[in-house]
């Protein structure tokens, strides 16, 4: 990934967010909440901005910061995002009423391998984002690019956990499973003929797969 020095300069470039978003930001940050870190998020909404997505699925709520990201970058876009958190679930309708962002964001509380019916129900989505348990990346992908229109573009984050995949030994065993699963999605990902995958190094790792 960048070296330490170079994500400072470029996270020291990315201009800071007020109001309900910082708000947002100090709240992850001070109950351990992982929101997308600002140089991947940046990446994202820039790749979505070129793409001008009708309808974007989420997979991966937390507390709504990253769907109102998307929201406010593109306020044409319908956002169907996924929670099973009940307590994230919680306070991300409350965020999202706050920016009056509830017509524009449709938030699904639920685990996301079980929710197919209901999101089918919103499809077809022009970009999908997976960010949720990195175990199950495989699933849902596999569950949800089914309803994704042909050219469409799928962005997972985490991909490259920390550096963990490639250049460390995890420390636990419950860690190591994890970063091995991570790599084999990313192989799997990869030699996937029906897409066009590239892994950036921003963040903490983006692969943005574009379907043929
Ligand atoms: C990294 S956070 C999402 C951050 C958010 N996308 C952002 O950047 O603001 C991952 C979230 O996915 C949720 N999650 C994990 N597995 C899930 C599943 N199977 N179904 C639905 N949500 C899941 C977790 O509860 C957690 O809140």
């Amino acid at each position: 990934m960048l070296s330490q020095e170079l994500q400072n300069y470029i996270d020291s470039l990315i201009q800071p967010r007020n109001g309900l978003l910082a708000e947002m930001e100090e709240y992850a940050h001070q109950n351990g909440v992982p929101i997308m870190e600002p140089s991947g998020i940046e990446t994202m909404l820039q790749l979505l901005r070129i793409q001008q997505p009708e309808a974007v699925l989420e997979v991966g709520t937390a507390i709504g910061y990253s769907a109102l990201r998307m929201a406010f970058a593109l306020p044409q876009t319908k956002i169907v995002t996924l929670e099973r958190d009940q307590e994230r679930f919680t306070l991300a309708v409350d965020y999202i009423k706050r920016a009056d962002m509830q017509q524009q964001i449709i938030q699904i509380s639920g685990d996301a391998l079980e929710l197919e019916e209901e999101v089918a129900s919103h499809a077809p989505f022009d970009a999908i984002f997976i960010d949720a348990a990195k175990g199950q990346y495989k699933r849902f992908f596999e569950m949800y690019s089914r309803y994704l229109k042909p050219g469409g573009m799928i962005i997972t984050d985490n991909v490259l956990f920390k550096g963990l995949v490639y250049n460390q030994e995890a420390d636990s065993r419950r860690l190591r499973s994890l970063v091995k699963k991570i790599d084999e999605f990313n192989r799997w990902l990869t030699a996937n003929q029906e897409y066009d995958t590239v892994i950036l190094p921003i963040g903490d790792g983006i692969a943005v797969s574009k379907k043929r």
